[in-house]
């Protein structure tokens, strides 16, 4: 998989001079979709896909970036940096050297060259991968470094300001924090955390739809604006409910009425799912593995009818998974319309199950799915 050797010969014979290489894994959310934004709970994992950022000094002024994945180098002036994204692969990186000068970093001229494995469009994370890698290659060039919540929060806002992506903080935190052989329940307000773990005995078994999924695209942001629409009714009303991490269902059965109907439904997603992910952290702890199964179900039911994020692919992919020897809970992961379903299986059937429910997939879409045995890997670093 990840081979720094490889990316470090490529690095030397493109560029002939010796880098420094970094990690920054991609990740899988158990439970807590939507609600990052909201200020809200999250419980993703990293895991063993990731990029890798290899960099070195030049001397001539330019940033010049190499992806492998794309077979294509680009080289941008550093004192004349673009203002904008320009719906390209160095969106990523030069975000990041947009970000880091924003912050009052001067950032000379450099070689990246950039390889990952994280499948793109599939709601792992693989932009914030690359967000991640990028600027703890750039801050290592330029001798400085971050805390790791307050790195997360500025590869936030190279999504936000620069990528153009309304994103929340759950991606680029995992990232950037993730645990070998964790969770982690994140709270989006604060940025406190603590480490969930995953019993041996359990395995992360993502399935990909192969139906592509983008967060920059028009349903994210809108599901996003009409739950905070709904935040809004409840806040005139009783204040203090700045998100909806703040508000309770409660509150959906007194001014529910004054809410456009769609807004009512995603509020009612967005709320119960903070209850249900701090339960399943709860249940987690616990070691009732039933319990983080049918919050799990419910959640993928919540996330497919309340805040009708899912598609037909990854419902299926769901109730297919259900009389699959093993399968502990399973649903739709990340941002959605899309993507991949996260599903927790007894490791001892992990093979099996994977292969059973690749074969009912393309038995109903004539489309292979890609199915893969993860585990929870740590954060980024360096690597060499
Ligand atoms: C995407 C976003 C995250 C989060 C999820 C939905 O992954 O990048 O911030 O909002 O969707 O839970």
């Amino acid at each position: 998989m990840h081979d720094p050797a490889a990316l470090r010969s490529l690095h030397l014979a493109r560029f002939q001079a010796e880098p420094a290489i970094f990690v920054a894994p991609g990740r899988v959310n158990l439970i807590g979709e939507h609600t990052d934004y909201a200020e809200g709970f999250v419980m993703p994992a990293a895991i063993d896909f990731a990029t890798l950022a290899a960099i070195s000094p030049r001397s001539d002024g330019k940033i010049v970036l190499y992806s492998e994945n794309y077979q294509e180098e680009r080289s941008f002036d550093a004192s004349a940096l673009p203002a904008k994204a320009s719906k390209h692969w160095t969106d990523y990186p030069m975000g990041v050297v947009a970000i880091l000068t924003g912050e009052g970093h001067k950032i000379p001229g450099f070689s990246l060259s950039l390889w990952g494995d994280v499948p793109l469009g599939s709601g792992l994370s693989s932009s914030a991968a690359l967000e991640v890698a990028t600027s703890l290659a750039v801050l290592s060039l330029i001798g400085a470094s971050y805390p790791g919540p307050v790195l997360a929060r500025l590869c936030q806002r190279v999504e936000n300001e620069f990528v153009g992506a309304n994103c929340g903080i759950m991606d680029q935190f995992i990232s950037v924090n993730g645990e070998e052989n964790h969770a982690l329940l994140l709270d989006c307000r604060d940025l406190s955390f603590k480490l969930a773990p995953i019993p041996a005995d359990v395995a992360l078994v993502i399935a990909n739809t192969m139906v592509k999924h983008s967060i920059a695209g028009g349903d994210y942001p809108t599901r996003r604006r009409e739950s905070e629409a709904a935040c809004a009714v409840i806040n005139s009303h009783r204040g203090n409910v700045p998100f909806l991490r703040d508000a309770t269902l409660e509150d959906l059965e007194k001014w529910g009425h004054e809410m456009e109907p769609k807004s009512l439904m995603r509020a009612r997603h967005v709320i119960s799912e903070n209850l249900r992910t701090v339960a399943a952290e709860k249940a987690l702890e616990k070691g009732d593995l039933a319990e983080v199964g049918r919050l799990m179900a419910e959640a993928h039911r919540s996330y497919s009818k309340d805040f009708e994020g899912s598609c037909a692919e990854a419902d299926a992919m769901v109730e297919l998974a259900q009389d699959i020897p093993g399968l502990i809970g399973a649903r739709l992961t990340g941002g959605g319309f899309g993507g991949c379903t996260i599903n927790l299986v007894e490791r001892s059937q992990a093979k099996a199950f994977a292969e059973e429910l690749g074969k009912r997939y393309t038995a109903k879409f004539g489309i292979a799915p890609q199915i893969h045995v993860c585990h929870a890997s740590g954060g980024a670093h360096r690597v060499a």
